[in-house]
């Protein structure tokens, strides 16, 4: 897993793979951050940790190259990205292409970038949520695995809209990891199948 900071994604992935039927394992927490508190997450629970910092590296290639190495070494099947706040070159997604996920606090591709809780708050929109989609080199894009959403509700302001957002995404990004590892998901050049079935997987949550 990649991360940057919080680490509450990271938290319920590690919640969820310590079930004792659930079909993945997390190998690695790599952050780009020194002081990320979701490393103390993933060293309370026993997963090997990395920091590889951005800072220390000439280039961007030069980073994803040491991050690759990285993944590479610990065999990593699957990468999550979970709040990891580098923007990956083109390289490194070519190499993991169909390996590499990301969670985004929006219903893409409505929102796509920073600040999503507000810009949904200034639209109007009637819901808003998550989405866990595999990347491609366009920034928050790519075929979609699963969507979370909730209602927005009066008297909402940002703060706790992204609360009410973050409790369906940690449903959400343990469920596509699930059907991910049980080998559920299929990526078609214009779609995705889920069961055979045309994806997304969605969860809506009522209030
Ligand atoms: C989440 O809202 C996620 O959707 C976004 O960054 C945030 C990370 O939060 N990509 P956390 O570090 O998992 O708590």
């Amino acid at each position: 897993m990649l991360i940057s900071g919080r680490g509450s994604n990271l938290q319920a992935l590690i919640t969820a793979c310590s079930a004792p039927n659930f079909p993945a394992e997390i190998v690695l927490v790599v952050s780009n951050r020194g002081d990320a508190p979701g490393l103390e997450r993933a060293g309370r629970a026993g997963i090997p940790t990395r920091v590889i910092a951005h800072r220390d590296f000439a280039s961007r290639d030069a980073f994803d190259a040491a991050l690759d190495q990285a993944l590479t070494d610990a065999r990593i099947e699957l990468v999550c990205l979970a709040g990891f706040m580098r923007i990956l070159g083109p390289a490194f997604i070519a190499a993991w292409h169909d390996k590499l996920i990301n969670i985004h606090p929006s219903l893409l591709p409505q929102f796509p970038g920073l600040d999503t809780h507000a810009r949904a708050l200034a639209a109007g929109v009637k819901r808003h949520g998550c989405t866990v989609h595999f990347v491609r080199a366009e920034v928050d894009n790519g075929p979609i695995i699963v969507q979370g959403s909730v209602p927005v509700l009066p008297g909402d302001d940002a703060d706790k809209l992204a609360a009410r957002v973050l409790a369906v995404e940690h449903r959400a990004y343990p469920l596509a990891l699930r059907l991910i590892a049980e080998g559920r998901v299929r990526v078609l050049p214009d779609h995705i199948e889920i069961d055979g079935r045309p994806g997304p997987v969605r969860l809506d949550v009522a209030a």
